[in-house]
């Protein structure tokens, strides 16, 4: 009997296409399914990636009893209502970040998988390559002394294409979900909740943002200095100050391969980190191990800490005046 995962693949999209690329280079996983809402497209995805079954809608992915877990990975907008498809047709689901629109999207989810006893993780990768687990160890024995701060940032200059998924507001565009989300989980996996939030932004004429930044304060007096842009290509680093030193996340911060560490102005250590393919090996390494071992959330990234991030989204937005519908 085969010991393979069978994935399905819902939403063949330009991630759904990378993610598929590295699911063939891990052990035990394979890509059984793809679902599209139109066949032709299932059936493009499907001569590049072999899947054994081929589907023009996500209901029948759902209903097929041989697919273990499935791979959500339309726009945002979207990840709540194919989740909940999945989860109900009890499926274990990987859902691409933001895991939903807002908090109470996201609870329901979390009650939804929890009450079937089935897996639920959010493609918050950043969390698995071996940069982020060295830059934690670092952190908690306090290499750099006690975290005063943090700066990071994640700017592309996209095409500004104002019905595409990066603008569009039905389709959750705007650059805090999509790219913010990343120095915004990085303050929450090193410093926490914040006590208190602060955002500014500059908003298309779709209204959604292009550009964000953000300061958060913590009950211990640190700060967290955040940026966002659809609009610029800015170094995409993090620093991370103490009172002994700073570390600095090598761009691209959120899937880095290089840790610096600095003592006043010098580097006193470098660490190499490579991760495997493009990086996204690791989560579903994660999701894998997981599922076998009957686990329902991972460790690493647990459920709380999804809906933790959510919130400080939903705050953020709050500031900055956009509200999805
Ligand atoms: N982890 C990462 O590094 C990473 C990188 C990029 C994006 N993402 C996340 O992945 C998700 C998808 O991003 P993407 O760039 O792959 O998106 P995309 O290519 O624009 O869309 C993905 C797919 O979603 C499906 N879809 C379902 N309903 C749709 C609708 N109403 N409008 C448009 N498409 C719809 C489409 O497939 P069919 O119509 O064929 O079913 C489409 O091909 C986003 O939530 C994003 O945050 C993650």
């Amino acid at each position: 009997m085969s010991n393979n995962l069978k994935w399905g693949i819902l939403g063949p999209g330009k991630i759904a296409r990378k993610f598929a690329e590295e699911l063939q280079v891990v052990e035990n996983a394979e890509i059984y399914a793809v679902a599209s809402r139109d066949m032709d497209r299932a059936k493009q995805f499907g001569s590049d990636f072999n899947p054994s079954k081929v589907y023009g809608s996500y209901l029948e992915l759902a209903q097929d009893d041989e697919v273990d877990v499935v791979y959500v990975a339309t726009p945002h907008a979207f990840h709540f209502e194919y989740t909940m498809l999945c989860l109900k047709h009890g499926k274990h689901v990987l859902v691409e970040k933001p895991m939903g629109m807002n908090e109470a999207e996201v609870e329901t989810m979390m009650n939804e998988a929890r009450s079937r006893g089935l897996f639920l993780m959010e493609g918050l990768w950043t969390r698995f390559v071996p940069a982020t687990g060295k830059l934690l160890e670092l952190i908690n024995n306090k290499v750099i002394g006690d975290i005063v701060a943090i700066r990071a940032d994640f700017g592309f200059k996209s095409k500004m294409d104002m019905q595409g998924r990066l603008f569009e507001k039905k389709l959750g565009g705007g650059s805090l979900l999509d790219i913010g989300i990343y120095p915004v989980y990085l303050s929450l996996l090193i410093l926490g909740i914040p006590v208190d939030i602060m955002a500014t932004a500059r908003m298309t004429k779709t209204g959604v943002d292009s550009y964000c930044s953000m300061m958060f304060s913590y009950d211990n007096h640190s700060k967290a200095s955040l940026e966002s842009t659809l609009e610029a290509h800015t170094p995409i680093e993090a620093y991370i100050y103490g009172t002994h030193g700073k570390i600095k996340v090598a761009t691209r911060f959120h899937h880095s391969e290089r840790i610096e560490l600095y003592e006043e102005e010098d580097i006193i250590e470098h660490y190499d980190l490579k991760y495997s393919g493009n990086g996204y090996v690791h989560e579903i390494e994660e999701v894998q191990n997981c599922i076998k071992e009957g686990k329902t959330e991972s460790p690493r990234l647990p459920l709380k800490t999804s809906l933790q991030l959510t919130r400080i989204l939903d705050k953020v937005r709050a500031e900055i005046g956009l509200q999805y519908e």
